[in-house]
């Protein structure tokens, strides 16, 4: 949806001009369309972290970091977190409309219909030590999909893929609750297809074959609002890993495996892991907040304030404004005597009263409160970013088939300026 534009960008290197053309996005938001550059100019472009680069252009996602405002396909998410339930926030992404009651009921249904794993694959989940990391498990087995599901691995097979985006949208609650009944040594649970996808993935996760279940209304409401939170988020670092190993035409589960090995890190998805992490510090420490605001401050110390800071959002995180709500509720009502919220608020409070923190625009992100939600609902900390994972895979999908409906689709490969040592000559072993 980028209209053609008359403008030009003029490039001057030594005694030649040359003409780039200007893309605008449906928002005004405008790009240099440097596709030609290098055929022309024999130049590339060198933009540390992407900071600066669009691999593509989408129509899934706009996010105004200035001004604090996401939209998926055009609806903002608070109506969306208010009014959708998650499974119908996955059918605009990946589809670009919301759907109607038929269309609706039709995904729900075909999704429905693969809940379960290939029996062969327990044998997968068995084979990881006790206490292995459950993303590490999830992006493994999720990798395995690719030879249990393999009638649906051709990317170029437009039914195939269906078919993978039904498989990997239902399977993927069934592998994370796996992952971790795996990783306390705790018989699997089934998926109970009459309930919903929320209701599903806490029964995977917390019934036991003893005892009866009981799940909080509130806590299925809570991760229904936090999944859609998670949906999307434009060109990120898991999305683009999604979309750079799908760009080669491998399986959709490949791409999601690499999609969700970028998620773990500390500095993405990992981060709400990391923020109760460092919340459990700074309380067993004291409360000393000045403490570590001065350390995250410290450019000679690695320490920083987890689940604060963006690269896109100068202001305040829309995500984060909704999770703390929601993290308001339920402490008030499960969790009144939790201390570690009461402190969040304060480091909130003093960070962006501090002109280190006002001066670079640093706010709380998507990380910093959902963790006490988790908390709450008796998730642990290791399954954290396992449900930023579940949150965030209509994004992936949605980008991954944006990707291949394209056309002129190409596979993605940059390129690097080399720094590196002129030819030399090879030194044989005996003398070096
Ligand atoms: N604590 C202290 N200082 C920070 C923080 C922070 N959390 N975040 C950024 N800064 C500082 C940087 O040191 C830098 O200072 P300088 O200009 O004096 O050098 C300045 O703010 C700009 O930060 P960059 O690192 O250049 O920002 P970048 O866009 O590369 O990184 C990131 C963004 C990774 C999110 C960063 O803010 C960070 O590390 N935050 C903590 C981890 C986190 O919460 N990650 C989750 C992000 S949301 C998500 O991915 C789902």
């Amino acid at each position: 949806m980028s209209s053609a534009n008359e403008e030009t960008a003029k490039l001057t290197i030594g005694d030649n001009e040359y003409e780039l053309p200007i893309r605008v996005g449906t928002e005004g938001n405008r790009a240099i369309d440097i596709g030609q550059l290098y055929a022309q100019t024999g130049h590339i472009t060198l933009d540390d972290g992407f900071a600066n680069t669009g691999p593509t252009m989408s129509t899934i996602c706009y996010v105004d970091g200035e001004n604090g405002a996401l939209r998926y396909r055009g609806y903002r998410i608070q109506d969306l977190a208010e009014q959708c339930d998650f499974t119908e926030t996955a059918y605009l992404l990946i589809y670009g409309e919301l759907p109607n009651a038929e269309q609706l009921e039709d995904f729900r249904a075909n999704v429905r219909n693969h809940t379960l794993l290939h029996e062969g694959m327990r044998r997968v989940f068995s084979g990881f030590p006790p206490h292995a990391h459950p993303m590490a498990i999830l992006s493994a087995v999720v990798g395995a999909l690719a030879v249990y599901d393999k009638d649906s691995a051709d990317t170029v097979d437009l039914a195939q893929s269906e078919l993978a985006i039904y498989r990997i949208l239902a399977k993927m609650p069934t592998i994370a609750a796996f992952s971790y009944k795996q990783s306390i040594g705790q018989p699997f649970i089934y998926p109970q297809n009459h309930l919903t996808y929320c209701q599903n993935f806490l029964h995977m996760m917390f019934a036991v074959p003893s005892e009866q279940y009981n799940m909080p209304v509130d806590f299925v409401n809570a991760l229904n609002v936090l999944l859609i939170l998670h949906a999307e988020h434009g060109q990120n670092c898991s999305t683009s890993a999604v979309q750079m190993v799908g760009s080669s035409n491998v399986n959709l589960f490949s791409s999601i495996s690499a999609g969700i090995c970028a998620l773990w890190g500390a500095l993405h998805g990992g981060a709400n892991e990391a923020c109760i992490d460092m919340l459990e510090m700074i309380m067993a420490d004291g409360r000393q907040l000045g403490k570590y605001i001065d350390l995250a401050k410290d450019k000679d110390n690695p320490f920083r304030l987890m689940g604060f800071g963006h690269r896109i959002y100068k202001n305040y995180d829309p995500r984060a404004t909704v999770i703390k709500e929601i993290a308001h509720r339920l402490v008030n009502k499960y969790a009144a005597d939790d201390p570690l919220f009461e402190m969040a608020q304060e480091l909130e409070e003093v960070a962006l009263s501090d002109p280190y923190f006002i001066e670079r625009k640093l706010y709380p992100n998507v990380d910093f409160y959902s963790g006490i939600i988790y908390r709450i609902m008796g998730i642990p900390k290791n399954m954290f970013t396992v449900l930023f994972a579940l949150g965030r895979l209509p994004g992936w999908v949605a980008h991954w088939r944006e990707m291949h409906l394209a056309p002129g689709k190409r596979i993605h490969r940059p390129r690097q300026l080399y720094t590196g040592h002129s030819e030399r000559e090879f030194v044989p072993l005996i003398k070096r």
